[in-house]
């Protein structure tokens, strides 16, 4: 047998319970902050402890739960939730004929523990020498929280519900981290009893008859922030405030600008380079990724989205879409899944795009909808130019060629091919292919004569980008 303290690591987070004051229908670890499930911060604390093993006891929702646990988290059921002690019962079970080792135990509720906190607990249990130690921290609003009373080697903690009103007037509170030698765990959860206001296993017994038996102490929190437990919405709302200002302050840090951190929302997967700005009012979700020297926003809300170097994306709507190279995306457009803008292109005021690729420097500039579609590049589509992608029964596709022009509120009804460097009149509804270099009007369309020259025209046009960026100021 080794000595306290000096055998491997072994790690179990509790997160079976229901977290009834969050009044939810969904199992409180499932709740996200900065879109990442609640029990998958304290996963993540306990990373770079490298335990053996790292145990999620679950049970309310288990299968919801264990769905969201990331690689190498171990789900081990509690099928009643009859307590914390029960919970650690439960896993121990599970590290059975393991004599030899440190259980830290982590309340899958406190998103907000580091893992310097949590080697701060272990070092102090090793130093210690002892059966138990947990860690505390004195708070001036102790509400809902055990009281902490420390003597002699003995930690006793009582809940609320069971405390005396002397007890109650103790600010040094329990926050649900322990490290346990595991024969003193085993040995103490064998005698608990559940004579307490709830009829439940309290893990918190075991820690006063380890004190007893083989000496308990307390390791004090120092970083405060970190006791922002969570048990009902406010206290959600609370700690992903914190979370949500680490992660702007590390992307500022990096050399992103954040207007305005307060109205800004990065989840934690976000990437973003240099010199890019985030304007007010703006959500980056999901495997959102943004290059360097864009600026995004105001008001941009982009999931699985991503932005390549010197693009701009004004008040609109990213759902799994890629913009290139200094293309332009607002304001008011909402570019759905499949859609890929090449460099310089631009989709601009009140479109939308769907599973369609725009080629470099081709423009979707006013209140479009494009579906399905293919355009060449250098293209240009009239105000109003609408792909009639859906028959009713089948999604049809659209190509228009390089250069091609389309007159104001135009119809494609695809299938159909409009052809390189061809141009259509104002109103035309086109259900058959143009060819490459015809002009084509009406209703339905038919070509008419040969389409008029208009690359000269548009060259030495300025580009309306500088009267979107961004001025520092
Ligand atoms: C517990 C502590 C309390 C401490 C507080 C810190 C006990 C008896 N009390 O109280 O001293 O101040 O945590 O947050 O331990 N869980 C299970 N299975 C169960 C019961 C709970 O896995 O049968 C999990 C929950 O999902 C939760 C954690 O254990 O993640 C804590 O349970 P909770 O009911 O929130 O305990 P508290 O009443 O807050
Ligand atoms: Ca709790």
């Amino acid at each position: 047998m080794s000595e306290r303290g000096r055998g491997p690591i072994f790690a179990a987070v509790l997160a079976a319970g229901k977290g009834t004051r969050m009044k939810s229908n969904r199992a409180k670890v499932l709740h996200t902050i900065c879109g990442v499930p609640m029990v998958n911060y304290a996963i993540a604390a306990l990373r770079p402890l490298e335990p053996e093993r790292t145990m999620v006891v679950v049970g309310h929702q288990a299968d919801e739960v264990e769905e969201v646990l990331p690689e190498g988290a171990e789900p081990i059921l509690q099928k009643q939730q009859n307590g914390t002690g029960d919970a650690v019962r439960v896993a121990l079970e599970a590290l059975e004929g393991v004599e030899d080792g440190t259980l830290l135990v982590v309340n899958g509720d406190g998103p907000l523990i580091s893992d310097a906190t949590l080697a701060d607990l272990l070092n102090r249990h090793r130093e210690a020498g002892v059966g138990a130690t947990v860690l505390v921290a004195e708070l001036e609003d102790a509400t809902g929280l055990g009281r902490v009373m420390e003597d002699a080697g003995v930690v006793r903690i009582v809940e609320e519900r069971d405390a005396t009103e002397a007890e109650k007037r103790v600010h040094l509170v329990n926050l649900g981290l322990y490290a346990f030698e595991l024969r003193d765990i085993r040995r103490a959860l064998g005698l608990v009893g559940s004579e307490n206001d709830q009829g439940e296993v309290y893990l918190t017994d075991a820690l006063e008859i380890i004190g007893r038996q083989s000496r308990a102490v307390t390791c004090l929190l120092k970083n405060p922030q970190e006791a922002n437990l969570v048990n009902d919405r406010a206290q959600l709302a609370l700690a992903e405030e914190i979370v949500r200002r680490k992660i702007l302050d590390a992307h500022m840090r990096a050399g992103v600008t954040v207007r305005d951190p307060v109205s800004t929302h990065i989840e934690a997967s976000v990437e973003i380079g240099r010199d890019t700005v985030i304007l007010p009012g703006t959500f980056l979700r999901g495997a959102t990724r943004i290059g360097s020297d864009c600026v995004i926003g105001p008001s941009s809300d982009l999931l699985d989205t991503v932005v390549e170097d010197g693009a701009l994306v004004e008040h609109s709507v990213g759902r799994g879409a890629e913009v290139g190279p200094n293309a332009t995306v607002g304001p008011y457009s909402y570019l759905r899944p499949g859609t890929r803008l090449e460099s310089e292109s631009k989709v601009g005021a009140f479109c939308e795009v769907k599973n369609t690729s725009v080629g470099a420097g081709s423009k979707v500039p006013h209140l479009s909808y494009v579906g399905d579609a293919k355009i060449g590049q250098g293209a240009n589509l009239g105000a109003g130019t609408i792909t009639a992608n859906y028959d009713g029964r089948n999604k049809n596709r659209t190509e228009i060629g390089d250069g091609a022009f389309t007159g104001v509120n135009t119809s494609l009804v695809a299938p159909v091919k409009i052809g390189e460097g061809s141009y259509l009149g104002a109103g035309s509804v086109v259900n058959k292919d143009v060819p490459p270099g015809k002009l084509a009007v009406g209703m339905p369309a038919r070509a008419i004569r040969n389409a008029p020259n208009r690359v000269k025209e548009d060259t030495g046009k300025n580009d309306e980008r500088a009267d979107r960026t961004e001025t520092e100021g």
